[in-house]
């Protein structure tokens, strides 16, 4: 695993970016594995960024998301789907049909989410995954627990995560209280992982997930499993690393 720790946050986000871009270069068909999230927008500004100068083109690129809420409508501006949407798709020259949020709205939620990991087999792998963390250790909605599902599913959202979404919606009776996520092990299946994290809140997950043993009750703790993770945090996050 690389830790790289970053005392601007410039830096931090144009080597996320600065990997992407890269892997696009040398793959113009690459698929790219997305997150929502606070932690990611600061690549993606990078990203647009260097589209704009002509640096990077996502035009034969296809895509897919971690996750996405179930029965939030698709144009609500906290969808998943919204974001990706607002926050890089709109600005570059991705294709949308080549880009892909779990339907959740779908009538069959678990229908949808066997077909959704059936498209990303059928596509990938990815070939790079950016994760944010979760307070408690989550990555995608796979939230801590005894067991964990491998495969993309439905997935109730624990009491911490509900409050840590609380801020993007009016009260906290309004943040859905279910997702669709891709499982840990779909996650696994990625080629490469790009995890990030900024700010001194996550700097004992961080080190719980990095330096701690395997387990269940830190999803994030198995990416220690994957052979291939590049970890960039901002100086806040890396405090105890
Ligand atoms: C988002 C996702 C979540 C977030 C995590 C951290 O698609 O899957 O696991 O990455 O909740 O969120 P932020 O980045 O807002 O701190």
């Amino acid at each position: 695993m690389n830790i790289w720790t970053f005392d601007q946050e410039k830096d931090l986000n144009t080597t996320g970016a600065g990997l992407i871009a890269a892997l696009l270069q040398s793959k113009p068909k690459a698929v790219l594995g997305l997150a929502t999230g606070s932690s990611p927008v600061g690549i993606y500004n990078e990203l647009i960024d260097m589209y704009r100068r002509g640096l990077v083109s996502f035009a034969n690129a296809s895509s897919f998301n971690l996750d996405e809420y179930v029965g939030l409508p698709v144009d609500h501006s906290e969808s998943y789907r919204s974001f990706m949407n607002e926050k890089l798709f709109k600005h570059v020259d991705i294709k949308l049909e080549n880009t892909h949020v779990p339907d959740g709205n779908a009538p069959d939620p678990d229908a949808e989410c066997a077909h959704y990991e059936q498209l990303v087999n059928d596509h990938g792998p990815v070939d790079i995954q950016l994760l944010g963390i979760g307070h408690n250790g989550h990555i995608g909605f796979n939230e801590p627990g005894a067991n964990l599902t491998g495969g993309t599913h439905v997935v109730d959202l624990k009491e911490e995560t509900l409050k840590a979404n609380a801020r993007f919606f009016p009260s906290f009776d309004d943040v859905p209280k279910q997702a669709m996520t891709m499982g840990v092990a779909s996650i696994l299946k990625a080629k490469q992982i790009l995890l990030v994290a900024r700010g001194e809140d996550k700097a004992e997950i961080i080190r719980t997930a990095l330096r701690g043993p395997i387990t269940t009750e830190c999803p994030a703790s198995l990416l220690q499993c994957h052979p291939n993770v590049i970890v960039l945090l901002d100086r806040g996050a890396g405090r105890f690393m």
